[in-house]
Formats: structure tokens, sequence, C-alpha cells
């Protein structure tokens, strides 16, 4: 039987855009062609499409044309502007996290450790209410692009509160490392907000799926986010910050540390920890503790391989770990990192979606919820971690 065929664009050409079109390229439940690229200078466009063999074009519009499903790779500031765009010619967009925020009033001194929280909330819902209009009026969907619920260590979690109805009680994670390094991260006006957004969304999202994922299972409906108290902190920027170099330490008007405590629609918890400031390489994780079961998630580092190196220099082409500071020694090695991060198995479910008419796991609900939680967090946070109310859309 042939595969229904999928024409498909990027906009961005930087690290998202290199695994998003190696995922797609993967993809078995739909041919999918991809068509080409859009960036910012037409050099970036020019050197992805060289790259990876497809064309690059000037303008979104003109790549629009030609495509059923956008893989938005850019800046956040920028996803609500192209997502809408695409779902306004039917195009399908997968969006990269986080989906939407708040970027500033604009103004060339916007400072987001100074800025009120309350309109930074107000802000990123009303975002969020566009995006989900647009949505709501095209034949395309939003997909998005939160690879944790596809990771294949919550999935099996999934499954686990599917077949026995078991009630999550608590749930704690983390996202962290020794700090990002996209040029837009540390700025709020290019990336609305620091490691609670850029970070915590992760095992934030993952929480809020597992919720909804019991909420199905034991009677029919997901079980939501309520309220939030957060507390967020610029370690890095302390004036007794002790720096040894280790960690990015040049972040603009951000938090590089931040704790996001949620309550459920039904009294349940949630706890999530995100920071830039952990070494010793990416530590990604979630436990759950539920009346009838515990689970824990490592989905970076996994103890599924270790090395040991004698000598740095012998593993120089020799990819480790994300994040790790020395390839010498013990290292908790990832032999498949995109596929513990669950990319592909992502990217494959969203084709098939768009192929088959599949419900997405990752859908725009869940995305309105976790950025919802998130500003409300930003507010709670502000002033001393106050109990916030989560609205949901
Ligand atoms: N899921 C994950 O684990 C993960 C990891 C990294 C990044 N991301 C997300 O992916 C997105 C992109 O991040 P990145 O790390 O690839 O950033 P990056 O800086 O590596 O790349 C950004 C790209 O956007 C392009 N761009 C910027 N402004 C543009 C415009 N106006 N029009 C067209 N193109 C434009 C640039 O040319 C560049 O190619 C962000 O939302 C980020 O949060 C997700």
């Amino acid at each position: 039987m042939s595969k229904p065929k999928i024409r498909t664009g990027i906009i961005g050409a930087g690290f998202a855009a290199n695994f998003h079109i190696e995922a797609a390229r993967r993809v078995h439940g739909a041919d999918v062609d991809v068509i080409g690229v859009h960036a910012r200078t037409d050099a970036s466009s020019q050197k992805f499409a060289a790259t990876h063999g497809v064309a690059a074009f000037p303008d979104l519009d003109s790549l629009l044309d030609k495509i059923d499903v956008l893989h938005v790779c850019i800046p956040p500031a920028l996803h609500e502007e192209v997502a809408v765009k695409a779902l306004e010619r039917d195009v399908f967009a997968v969006v990269e996290k986080p989906l939407t925020g708040y970027f500033g009033d604009g103004a060339a001194d916007f400072d987001g450790r100074t800025a009120s929280m309350t309109e930074a909330r107000t802000g990123a819902l009303d975002s969020i209410g566009r995006m989900l209009a647009a949505e709501a009026s095209s034949k395309g969907r939003i997909l998005y692009a939160e690879n944790w619920v596809y990771a294949p260590t919550i999935q099996k979690e999934r499954e686990i509160l599917e077949k026995t109805k078991g009630q999550i009680l608590w749930m704690h994670g983390e996202e962290a490392h020794s700090g990002s390094h996209a040029p837009s991260y540390g700025h709020w006006n290019l990336a609305g907000g620091g490691s609670m957004i850029g970070k915590g969304c992760h095992p934030l999202t993952a929480a809020l799926y597992l919720k909804g994922v019991e909420g199905r299972a034991r009677f029919g409906k997901p079980i939501r986010p309520a309220t939030v108290t957060a507390r967020t902190h610029a370690l890095t920027q302390l004036p007794e910050f002790v720096d040894t170099g280790h960690i990015r330490a040049d972040y603009k008007d951000i938090e590089d540390f931040a704790m996001t405590h949620v309550t459920f629609q039904d009294g349940t918890i949630a706890t999530v920890f995100a920071s830039d400031i952990v070494l010793g390489g990416v530590h990604n994780w979630l436990e759950v503790c539920a009346g009838n079961h515990r689970t824990i998630c490592n989905l970076n580092p996994s103890n599924q391989m270790q090395t040991y190196n004698p000598v740095e220099s012998q593993f120089d082409d020799i990819y480790v770990v994300e994040k790790i500071g020395t390839k010498q020694g013990w290292a908790m090695t990832a032999p498949d990192e995109d596929f513990s991060h669950g990319f592909p198995q992502e990217i494959e479910a969203f084709y098939r979606a768009v192929a088959h008419d599949e419900d997405v796991e990752s859908n725009s609900m869940l995305a309105a919820d976790c950025i919802s939680t998130i500003y409300s967090g930003y507010v709670s946070a502000a002033n001393g971690g106050m109990e916030e109310a989560i609205t949901l859309l």
C-alpha cells in the first residue's frame, strides 16, 4: 500500500531545525518530502539547504505555498506570528517549545527582571488565545513539539497508568545543565523568560500530560492544573557568585533557577526544578509517586551504558552525552540520545496525525496549559511564592 505523501518545510536553520529534518526523513508512516527551508539570512538558508539537499526559500510565503506541514524552529518570540501564518493557509504547524509567551513591551530597554509579571501573564494568555483561534478556523493543527511526551520512559509510564488506573499523588522532576548556548537564551524579549520556561517546560509538560492520562484512564477526562507556587533566582548574577568558568554566567535579564509547584484539579501535586547551574551533563528526569506504584523516568543520563575513558583525547570525535564537561573518566554515555528524548517518536506521531487524521498526545491544549502554568508561576515568583490560580483556555 502506498503511503500518503506529505510535503514539508522548515523555518529556521539552527540546532532544532537540524534534528527536525533528520527525524522527518526517518518517518515510516508517511512519505515525507522535505521541500525546503527559510531562515533569517539567505546565507544560513542556503547553507542548511545545501547540507540537507533541499531548496532555500527567500521568504516564508513562497515556502508556505508549497507545503502541507511547517516545522517552526525559530526563537520563541516568533512562534505565534509564524504558526498563525501557516494555520491561515491550512498548513499544519509543528511548533517547538515553548509554544509562545510574553516577550516584552517592545521597548529597547525592556528588562525581564523588573517587568510586571501580571502584564507578562496577560500577554502570554492573549498570545495563546490567538494561536488557538487560528487553529480552530484552520484545516491544519498545532502539533506541539514537546519531545518529553514521546520519550520511551514517559510513554511506558502512560501504559502503566492506563492499565493499572493508578492515581498520581506527587510527581517531581527536573531539567538542568550548565547553561544554554543558543544566542537568544538569556534575553527575556527573545526567550520569554529563563530556566522556568526554557527548561522547566519539559518536565512540567510531561507531568501535565501524565495527569491528563490518569484522568482519561480513570474517568474519561484529563485532570488539569489548578494553582501554582513558584520561586525564581538568578544565581549566576549574585554579587557573591564565584565564577570558575564551568557555568554560563552572562545572562541579561532572566532567572537561572526555578522551582514550580503545581496543584491539580484533584488536589494532587507536581514539583518541577529547572536550572542552568548543574554540572556533569544534562539532568532530565521525572519521578512519579502514585498510590499503587512508583516510577523513575531517567531521560538523560541513564545507566543503560557507561564508559570509562582514561585519556580525554581518545574520545575527541565520539559524542558521549549532552553538555558533559569532560569525556575523561566514567560517563553515562548515551547510545541514542535522540531516541531517549523522544525526538523521532514525536515526529513520527505528528506525521501519522497529518496523514491519517490521528489525535496527537502533545497538542495545543497541553501546550496552552504549560504556558498558562508557567506565567502564573512568574506572577507567583514575583510575589515571593504566593499561590496563583492557573487560567485554563
Ligand atoms: N525540544 C528541544 O529539546 C529543543 C532544543 C533546542 C531548541 N529548541 C527550540 O527550538 C527553537 C529554535 O531554537 P534553536 O536552538 O534551533 O535556535 P538557533 O539559534 O540554533 O536557530 C534559530 C534559527 O532561527 C532562524 N531565525 C531567526 N529569526 C528568524 C526569522 N525572522 N525568520 C526566519 N528564520 C529566523 C535563524 O536563522 C536560525 O537558523 C526554540 O523555540 C527552542 O526553544 C528545542
